[in-house]
């Protein structure tokens, strides 16, 4: 088959590899049908990400048709059309039980992290995958629901929902500040609205960005390169800060807004995933009472999104930006890696 292969900081290529085969009686193998490019496929690029070893196939996010299943797996049967989840839960382990699928202790590669494609273990950039523990870590698609928007739940979607929206404890009549307005901090923003707050702030760097959170139910921008976009976002409180902010980027710097416009008492939830140490003023933060939450998603949300997405109450179809043909995808990195010049969102591979 062919894949999309990284050998080392800023080198990748689509390739010919030998096509997965079952190794363990929980596995499946997947036809990948539609895929697409996460923020953190373009860390692993940076060199951020030293797991991944040169000749990993990139890619944890997916959806397709089983075309094999291992002994143990009777829940699924060649022919059933999944989504990939890019959290692997063998869903018997003592974090799985508590819902923690990122954690379990099962998970090939190195136990503890469930996040192994395209990571620890080849990933769906790829003609087929191998799924690990199949049964709990692949969802039926719904009848009716496009590959394209199905393929939100492997990642984005849960990711913004659960390590934005539910650990920053979005509460009804918030104000809420995304900063980064790319894929996962949309779906943040997306997703906040299930939970009532008054106002949603999209902050990026990227004025075309912003612009586009608006019509995903952020209520105000800020271009981050304003001098004085902690005053814009302020004044879009009642002068005390956000009730949450919530980091999707990655940087120091965004992690540093982030605490800078939150409220006395605020939350703080990261979500960006960071490639170097980030200076803690606990001097400050300790006297504000705030709560500062980090996390890997684990996609315990995701049966609550397809639902939603099942039901059409998540209106993410503009998410996706660019459509390429999966043997495009090293174009479809480049659009999506300039996206400032493309406007590029969400690009989606498909067959
Ligand atoms: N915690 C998790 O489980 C998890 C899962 C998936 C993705 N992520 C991470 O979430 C982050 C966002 O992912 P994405 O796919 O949306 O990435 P992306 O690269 O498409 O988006 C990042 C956005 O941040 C903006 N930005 C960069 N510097 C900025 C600054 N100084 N101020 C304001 N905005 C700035 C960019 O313009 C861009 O729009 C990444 O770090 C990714 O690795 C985390
Ligand atoms: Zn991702
Ligand atoms: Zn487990």
């Amino acid at each position: 088959m062919r894949a999309l292969v990284y050998h080392g900081p800023g080198q990748k290529s689509w390739e010919e590899v030998p096509d997965p085969a079952i190794l363990k009686p929980t596995d499946a193998i997947v036809k990948v049908e539609t895929t697409t490019i996460c923020g953190t496929d373009l860390h692993i690029l940076k060199g951020d990400v030293p797991a991944v070893i040169d000749g990993r196939i990139l890619g944890h996010e997916g959806v397709g048709t089983i075309t094999e299943v291992g002994s143990a797996v009777t829940d699924l049967a060649v022919g059933d059309r999944v989504i990939i989840s890019c959290i692997s839960s063998c869903g018997k382990c003592i974090y799985c039980k508590q819902g923690v699928y990122s954690h379990c202790q099962a998970a090939e590669g190195a136990p503890g992290i469930g996040w192994i494609f395209g990571h620890l273990i080849d990933g769906t950039q790829a003609e087929y995958v191998r799924v690990p523990f199949a049964e709990t870590s692949l969802y039926r698609v719904p009848e009716g629901v496009r590959d394209e928007l199905a393929v939100l739940i492997s990642d984005i979607l849960p990711t913004g929902h659960e390590i934005g929206v539910q650990y920053g404890a979005v509460r009804p009549g918030d104000v809420v500040a995304v900063i980064g307005a790319g894929p996962v901090g949309l779906a943040a923003i997306t997703t906040a609205g299930l939970y009532g707050p008054s106002r949603v702030i999209a902050v990026d760097l990227d004025a075309n960005r912003v612009e586009m959170a608006k019509s995903f139910g952020a209520t105000d921008g800020v271009v981050a390169s304003d001098s004085d976009w902690r005053e814009q976002i302020i004044a879009m409180t009642d002068g005390l800060g956000v009730d949450v902010s919530i980091e999707a980027v990655g940087v120091p710097a965004t992690w540093d807004m982030a605490l800078a416009v939150v409220r006395p008492a605020g939350h703080v939830a990261n979500v960006g995933v960071h490639g170097k140490p980030v200076e803690f003023p606990l001097d400050k933060a300790w006297i504000e009472n705030l709560t500062i939450t980090t996390g890997l998603v684990n996609t315990d949300s995701s049966p609550m999104l397809i639902k939603l997405l099942a039901q059409g109450k998540l209106d993410v179809g503009g998410f996706i930006s660019h459509r390429f043909k999966l043997d495009e995808i090293i174009e479809a990195y480049d659009v999506f890696g300039r996206a400032a010049e493309t406007k590029a969102l969400k690009v989606v591979m498909a067959v």
